[in-house]
């Protein structure tokens, strides 16, 4: 494979993607420490580093699913929808907006619909979390140049928290928020269609799947761990497609197969 050019290397990514799959019992648990099927010059990133990768994913992505349960319907009586009575208790996953507004704690900003089923759930009693993943560049490229379950994913367990207007106001979350997601202008807190407001998932636990677990680290990670991240190492910091730069290209290599294939990057077929 290392003869190969650059144009033949696309003709083989799912061949050297699939080589680059571990065995299946690492999927989704951590290998025992040693493990003779990863070169030595490869390592799996620290709890740290992997709590950076965390929070650079929620420094660029911008729209996660937010889980919570159903309350049981004695204690929710709706008048706004008919929602069956059997779904107290069950867990439900929804899409929603979110924003790095508060860097400096790394606890997201949402904009809490009061009618949506997230928000009201969380009315209702239910607890709340919000999981995202990372979609690298070119990742709608069929077939896909990477496996997906290669690529980091998490959940930041938390509560949510109310911005009063005047945070709001002196933290500039409307405008950060805008910035991700223009089209929320419309519903916006005193927008005329919907009632909202801001609220911050104040982050209590996360769990993190950095990819395959021969390769990445899967596992909790400390929440001090994840506040403690500064601005300067989420800047520094590349995810799997990204760019090749540093220990994490090193480590993108190892996780797309393409170390041993070629030196032209992947992406940049
Ligand atoms: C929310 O989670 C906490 C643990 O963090 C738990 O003690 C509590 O019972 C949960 N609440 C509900 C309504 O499930």
């Amino acid at each position: 494979m290392r003869f190969l050019t650059a144009a033949s290397i696309s003709l083989l990514i799912p061949l050297s993607t699939s080589t680059s799959l571990p065995p299946p019992q690492y999927l989704f648990s951590n290998p025992p420490t040693t493990n003779d099927n990863i070169p030595s010059t490869y390592r799996i990133p620290t709890v740290h580093e992997s709590a950076i990768q965390a929070r650079r994913i929620l420094h660029l992505e911008s729209i996660g699913t937010l889980s919570t349960i159903f309350p049981s319907s004695s204690s929710n009586p709706s008048t706004l929808e008919t929602r069956p009575e059997d779904v107290g208790g069950a867990p439900i996953g929804l899409m929603d907006y979110f924003a790095d507004c508060e860097p400096g704690s790394g606890n997201p900003t949402i904009l809490a619909i009061s009618i949506a089923t997230s928000f009201k759930n969380v009315a209702s009693g239910s607890n709340i979390t919000l999981s995202l993943r990372w979609h690298p560049p070119f990742s709608h490229i069929r077939p896909r140049p990477v496996s997906p379950a290669s690529l980091p994913r998490f959940s930041l367990i938390g509560q949510l928290q109310e911005l009063s207007i005047e945070e709001a106001k002196a933290g500039g979350v409307a405008e950060c928020f805008v910035k991700y997601h223009p089209d929320a202008v419309a519903w916006l807190p005193g927008n005329k269609i919907h009632e909202s407001k801001w609220v911050r998932l104040v982050v209590e636990e996360l769990y993190w799947i950095g990819g395959f677990g021969d390769r990445a680290y899967i596992g909790w990670i400390p929440v001090d761990e994840w506040k403690g991240v500064t601005q300067e190492e989420v800047e520094k910091c590349r995810l799997p497609g990204e760019s090749r730069k540093g220990w994490m290209g090193e480590w993108w290599d190892m996780v797309a197969g393409t170390a041993s294939a070629d030196k032209h990057p992947v992406w940049e077929l």
